[in-house]
Formats: structure tokens, sequence, C-alpha cells
């Protein structure tokens, strides 16, 4: 049983968004990055290419070649690759999905290997590739021990903190990411499309939002809840709320439920 992460050769099968930025960042701490596959060879040799070291192959090469290996395809194709794929004992096999649970894994384990789960608490949509926006970031955990710690290291190795996730709590810990995240980003979406319905149009409406969007999450962070709420609801200024709700619903009804 090999679960020391440091010291193996680690495989990557899917150089996307987060592959290829958590490969790179892996690489950036000292870890030692020899195989990365893809579906595409294209995807595959972009990635091995900004690696020393780092060689395109197959994902049965990666598995072949690797002691720990990171599936990082999409959640709905992590199954079938981990079933189409020969694993080894003492081998170690990671999803970084934040939803799907670990037994999603179980054919490598019946293959013998150690199965983890790694969620980078982050959006790499937009990434760059620059393994900064691993840093002061959390690590969902979930793998038994001694694979749960060597993961929880790998967490610091990145300049994150490792939190130990039940497989239970799974799912309700995704729908927050996703609620901090997704909910926020529509929310301030509809906020913009407000701005056409005074003739504004949204893209000013997000250019003028963005300013206070970005003060309220520092404020977040700063002074924390409820310090940093403002505004007539905080106030108590029954009249003024009431007075958006009327607005809301004569000139833009849809987004009155959402308001109240
Ligand atoms: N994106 C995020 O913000 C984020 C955050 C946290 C966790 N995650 C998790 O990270 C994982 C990957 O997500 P992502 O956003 O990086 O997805 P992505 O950008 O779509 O990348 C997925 C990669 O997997 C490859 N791939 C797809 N099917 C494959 C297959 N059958 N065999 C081999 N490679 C395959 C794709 O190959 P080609 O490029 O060659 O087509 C692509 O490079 C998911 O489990 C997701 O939940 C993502």
């Amino acid at each position: 049983m090999n679960a020391d992460l440091r010291s193996g050769s680690i495989g990557f099968v899917g150089a996307g968004a987060l592959g290829s930025t958590l490969a790179r960042a892996m690489q950036h701490a000292g870890h030692h990055l020899t195989s990365v596959a893809s579906r595409t060879t294209t995807s595959a040799e972009r990635l091995a290419s900004s690696i020393d070291g780092c060689e395109a192959v197959t994902v049965q090469d990666v598995a072949d070649r690797c002691g720990v290996v990171f599936l990082t395809v999409p959640d709905s194709a992590i199954l079938d690759v981990a079933s189409a794929t020969q694993w080894r004992s003492g081998q170690v096999v990671i999803h970084c999905s934040g939803a799907s649970p670990l037994s999603i894994l179980d054919s490598a384990n019946r293959g013998g290997a150690l199965i983890g789960a790694f969620h980078p608490l982050q959006t790499f949509g937009g990434s760059d590739g620059s393994p900064n926006i691993m840093r002061d970031i959390a690590y969902a955990v979930e793998a038994e021990s001694p694979l749960r710690e060597e993961l929880e290291t790998l967490a610091n190795d990145l300049g994150g903190w490792p939190i130990a996730l039940a497989a239970e709590d799974r799912i309700l810990y995704h729908a927050s990411a996703i609620a901090a995240c997704g909910l926020l980003a529509t929310l301030v979406k509809l906020s913009a499309d407000l701005w056409s319905d005074f003739g504004q149009g949204s893209d000013a409406g997000l250019r003028s939002l963005l300013p206070l969007v970005r003060s309220t999450l520092d404020g977040i962070e700063r002074r924390g809840f409820p310090e940093v709420l403002t505004g007539p609801m905080v106030r108590g200024d029954v009249a003024t709320m009431q007075s958006h709700i009327n607005a809301l619903a004569a000139r833009a009804p849809a987004f009155q439920p959402i308001y109240r």
C-alpha cells in the first residue's frame, strides 16, 4: 500500500479546467507529475508540454505508470473511466468532484486501489491556469486513513486548508458551494438585468453594480455578519422596502419573488 503522494509518480486523466490547474499547482508544490491523458490528445499534450518531464499518454498508460492517479474528467465520466481502466493493488485513485460519492470509484477499489475524493472549493472556469488560484482555499477530503492524511497534507502543500467531509454530508456541502457561487452570480445578473427595465441596459447595470458587489464581499470577509449588512432592511425602513416591492410588481414582476 503506497499512499505517499510526495514520493510516487502522479498522473492525471482529464486535462480540462481543473485538471490542468491542479496538475501545474502540484508540480509547483514539488510533486512529481509524469503522465497525463485526456479524451483528446490535443488537451493532453497541451498540459503535458507545460510540465517538465510530463508525457501525454493513454488513460491505461497513466494507470500503469503512476502510483497516484487523479481522475479530473467531468462528473458524468468518472464512473466509466474508472470502470474501463485496469487498476492495481496499492495504487491511489482520486476524483475531484464535489457532489459525486466516493463509491463512484468502487471499481478501482475492487482492483486493489486506495480511493479518495479531493475537492478544491474554487471555480476554475475562467482560470488562466496559474497555481495561485489553488492557494487560500478549502479542500474537502474524503478517504480512509492513511490516504486521508496524505490528502490533507496535499491541501496544505497547495497553500490551502483541508476539511474532512463525511460521505453523508457531501451533497449538502456541494449545495452550499453552488449557492455561494452560482446563486450569487445569478442574483448579480438578475439585478443587472433590472437596469433594462429603466432604460439603462444590463451591461451598464453590471458595470455599475460590480463595485458594490466587491465591497460587499470584502465587507463579509472583514466584518462578517450581521455587521456587513446595510440598507433599508437593517435600518428597519419598511416604507422603502414596500416601495421596492410595489415598483417591482409593476415593472419587473419576475424579480419580485426573488426580492421578497
Ligand atoms: N471547473 C471547476 O470549477 C471545478 C471545481 C471543483 C471541482 N471540479 C471537478 O473537476 C472535475 C473536472 O471538471 P472540469 O471543470 O475540469 O471539466 P472540464 O473542463 O470539462 O475538463 C474535463 C476534461 O476531461 C476530459 N475528458 C472528458 N471525458 C473523458 C474521458 N472519457 N476520458 C478521458 N478524458 C475525458 C476532457 O477532455 P478533452 O479536453 O480532451 O476533451 C477535459 O479535458 C469534475 O469532477 C468537477 O466536478 C471542477
